[in-house]
């Protein structure tokens, strides 16, 4: 095996995704301290100290005075290197954390086990099984008081249509969390102060046949446990990991990312189960990292402005195969030509540093002349390919915008051209109207700020935003369909992107069906193509 498909094979590129407030950003953060990546979680993050968390990028950069939401975070744990990609969350969501999941080989779901399965979760987890990939799920904070397990677990498996399979079950919670039963090595892992997490912290094991767990536990909740146990090995799905590879299957398992507790045998677990850098489609087939040699890459985002003065963009890319030395020349499938790749940065805890070399399964971020578009494919193979385009996520808040100077068309433009572009909003032209204004569509709604701060400071150009009422965008998938003879609901509305291709928007989910029980043979998507 040569040297390079060994540094694959060691790569784990997944996602983390959560409601906000679920304990991602904690999860994370203790992943690293077991990386050895940093010191002491406390030290990035707690009131304590009151530094922030060094995967809140949008925080810390805030802070620097630049506006990046970086991307990828890398360590090294027992002989993996693990690159976990942040997906934002908060106001600040957007359709960068869609495409982000794009770049991952699987998703960790982290889930408050107060409150089960969220809205934010919910959206997020539906790319993944479009994707197919392996999902696991992370029950947080078992040392507050939780839901019931089988409720928990029967939410997941009804609201995201998922088997799940518990690795280990959770022994009582809150108050009376006394830790986790292990259920393939019949342990309990003991629950014990990591003073609040801050240390890695000992977890003690002891056989659950052995007859000291009565006291350590309880009798009665050793029978509780007994109990559950018989119960869900009754009723539940077995782990199967050809399962868990098509995202068919979800391993669970519980704990406390603020205690610590359960962090470290996720991991390992995680680390077996979940997969190294895995093919991907090309329009020249299936492209394997383990038999592909040559460099190759697609761009999943692209961050604007990293300094203002220069108005540079910050390409991000995940490598598929082979090998990325700094400074190489590739060629830029979409343009057409060979570029160099300069400024190679890759982010390390809080740092952000130049590296010298990547490999397949990494994420990295280069220098953008403002020539690259999301989903472009970079390679330096001589038979050239493109990977599968990137699908465009439907924006759920939707606004009429003009200028308020009409002599600044022209930079209008400009500007939200290359805004679009970037993928932080999506752009659309009325249909059959004669109304020249634009429709801007995006996922969340602080992106609505963003433009009219950047179209003011970056092209001059002051713009009203009149907010429309509809919350559902659907591409038509039929090649041959005509807007003019489409049926739709009074309060339905027909757009066109810039393309001339036709969209349906729509004020509630009532309408879209009635839409497609009035147009026999119409089909609707949720995904545009690129
Ligand atoms: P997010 O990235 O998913 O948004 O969540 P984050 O990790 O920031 O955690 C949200 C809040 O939940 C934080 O409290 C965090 O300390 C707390 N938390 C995370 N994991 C656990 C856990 O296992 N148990 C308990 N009890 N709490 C947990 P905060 O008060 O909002 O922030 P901070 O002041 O502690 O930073």
């Amino acid at each position: 095996m040569s040297n390079i498909t060994e540094e694959i094979k060691k790569r784990r590129t997944f996602a983390i995704i959560s409601h906000p407030d679920a304990g991602k950003t904690t999860l994370t953060e203790k992943f690293l301290l077991y990386g050895g990546a940093i010191n002491q979680a406390g030290s990035v993050k707690g009131k304590a100290t009151a530094k922030h968390a060094v995967s809140d990028w949008m925080e810390i950069e805030k802070e620097r005075g630049i506006s990046v939401t970086s991307s990828v975070l890398q360590f090294n744990y027992d002989d993996k290197c693990i690159n976990i990609l942040d997906t934002p969350g908060h106001q600040d969501f957007s359709e960068d954390t869609y495409r982000t999941l794009m770049a991952a080989d699987s998703a960790v779901m982290v889930i408050d086990a107060s409150k089960g399965v969220e809205a934010q979760t919910r959206k997020l987890f539906k790319v993944c099984v479009m994707r197919h990939i392996p999902i696991f799920t992370f029950i947080n904070k078992m040392d507050r008081e939780a839901r019931d397990t089988f409720e928990l677990l029967d939410d997941i498996e009804k609201e995201l249509g998922i088997a799940t399979c518990p690795i280990n079950w959770p022994i009582g919670s809150g108050k009376d969390f006394r830790g986790v039963y292990d259920r393939q090595k019949q342990e309990v892992e003991l629950f014990s102060d990591t003073h609040k997490g801050t240390t890695q912290g000992e977890v003690k094991k002891v056989d659950v046949h052995n007859p000291e767990i009565d006291w350590l536990i309880g009798t009665e909740r050793k029978s509780a446990l007994e109990e559950e146990i018989e119960l869900q090995d009754g009723a539940g799905a077995e782990f199967d990991q050809e399962m868990v590879d098509r995202g068919e299957l979800s391993p669970v398992f519980f704990g406390s990312a603020l205690t610590n507790f359960g962090v470290e045998t996720f991991l390992q677990h995680f680390l077996k189960m979940t997969t190294s850098p895995l093919p991907r489609n090309s329009d020249k087939g299936e492209i394997d990292p383990m038999s592909e040699p040559d460099f190759s890459a697609f761009v999943f985002k692209i961050q604007a402005n990293m300094n203002k003065a220069h108005r540079d963009r910050i390409a991000f890319m995940r490598i598929c195969s082979g090998e990325f030395k700094a400074g190489m020349n590739v060629y830029h499938v979409q343009g057409g030509k060979e570029v160099r790749l300069s400024q190679p940065q890759q982010m390390m805890a809080s740092e952000r540093k130049i590296i010298d070399e990547a490999y397949g399964g990494d994420i990295i971020g280069v220098f953008d002349p403002g020539i690259f578009a999301i989903g472009d494919t970079l390679t330096t193979s001589k038979e050239r390919f493109a990977y599968e385009g990137i699908p465009t996520f439907a924006p759920e808040h939707f606004a009429r915008v003009r200028q308020v100077d009409t002599m600044k068309r022209k930079q209008f433009m400009k500007g939200v051209n290359q805004i679009a572009q970037e993928g932080a909003i999506q752009i659309f032209q009325e249909y059959n109207t004669g109304m020249e204004e634009i429709i801007v569509g995006v996922v969340g709604v602080l992106q609505f700020d963003v433009l009219k701060y950047r179209l003011e400071n970056e092209y001059n150009v002051e713009i009203r935003l009149d907010s429309l009422p509809y919350e559902h965008i659907r591409w038509i998938e039929n090649e041959d369909v005509d807007l003019d003879k489409l049926i739709g609901t009074s309060d339905m509305k027909k757009i066109k992107d810039l393309k001339e291709r036709p969209l349906l928007l729509f004020v509630n989910s009532w309408s879209i069906k009635m839409t497609l029980d009035r147009n026999e043979g119409l089909e609707l998507s949720e995904f545009g193509r690129s």
